[in-house]
């Protein structure tokens, strides 16, 4: 059991460091989730916890850690399918014609493991040849550094490779490693850059991205920090860039800079005064 005045404190945390807005009801989820921390640093339970992150430098790395370990950083390859076949088939065609020759830049906003940047790499890759010459760089980022350590490994169980991997490309693309886990190949691990980035913090400094996967992340939210997060997506976004949400998710109500795509679930576009921007309208940082 929690007490009310340290679940009022982890709440206070987590919403002030990750955005995560944990419902009055969650005592459970955050018993559970952080009990491995209190053995690990030997402390008795949540009491002690909270008042060990209260204090110092230990204080602010174990606030860290709590922050990661509340995180829910379930993913799977080629989630959701249909953005990824529009990503191909579609915006980038679009993307190209109108990039002429720059490259084109796509940011997974919350990689978590990894799934979703590796998805979009071996799809430019299994299309290299249609693309030509065009270059593309892929940026994941994510608050939580456990994440992100997997997902610069590389490294998958069996059981993640079968959630949404075809299995002509598992053999393309990665070998066994040890303890029989899959790994990826060196040539789609090196399309993908991972850094740790806390989408409440500013971003305009990654520069401009084309497409912007930020997908099952706003579900965690409050209405305010889902608007604010969204408005500064829509400044790194040139005007004909594409936002991909998760299929929980949408701009609607929160912000007027996206406009849902009128073919393609969960894409919006950037507007301008409440039209469709033209590329000439692009939007800089
Ligand atoms: C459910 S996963 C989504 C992964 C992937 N986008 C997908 O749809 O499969 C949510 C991810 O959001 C990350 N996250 C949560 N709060 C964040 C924040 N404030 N800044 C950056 N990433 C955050 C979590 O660490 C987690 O990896």
């Amino acid at each position: 059991m929690v007490r009310d005045d340290d679940f009022a404190y982890l709440r206070k945390i987590l919403k002030e460091r990750s955005g995560l807005a944990l419902s009055a009801d969650k005592q459970y989820l955050v018993t559970t989730r952080l009990k491995p921390i209190c053995e690990q640093h030997g402390l008795k339970d949540l009491a002690d916890l909270v008042v060990a992150m209260r204090s110092g430098t230990k204080g602010r790395q174990l606030v860290e850690e709590v922050v990661d370990a509340m995180t829910t950083n379930e993913s799977l390859f080629f989630r959701d399918q249909a953005p990824f076949e529009v990503l191909i088939n579609h915006m980038l065609p679009q993307l190209i014609a109108a990039r002429g020759g720059r490259p084109i830049r796509i940011w997974s906003a919350a990689s978590s493991t990894g799934q979703e940047a590796y998805s979009i790499a071996i799809l430019l890759e299994e299309n290299a040849a249609k693309f030509g010459r065009q270059t593309f760089e892929i940026f994941g980022t994510d608050i939580s550094q456990a994440a992100l350590a997997r997902a610069r490994a590389g490294e998958y169980t069996q059981f993640e490779v079968g959630r949404g991997m075809p299995q002509h490309y598992l053999s393309r693309y990665f070998t066994r490693g040890e303890r029989n886990h899959y790994v990826i190949s060196p040539a789609i691990r090196k399309r993908v850059t991972f850094e740790a980035r806390n989408l409440l913090d500013p971003f305009d400094r990654l520069g401009q991205f084309d497409v912007v996967f930020c997908r099952n992340v706003l579900i965690y939210f409050d209405r305010p920090t889902k608007t604010n997060v969204l408005e500064r997506i829509a400044k790194i976004m040139p005007g004909d860039g594409f936002l991909i949400l998760g299929g929980p998710e949408t701009t609607l109500g929160l912000t007027a800079q996206f406009a849902r795509h009128g073919q393609w679930r969960n894409v919006y576009v950037r507007t301008v005064s409440g039209t469709r921007a033209t590329p000439s309208d692009r939007i800089c940082a």
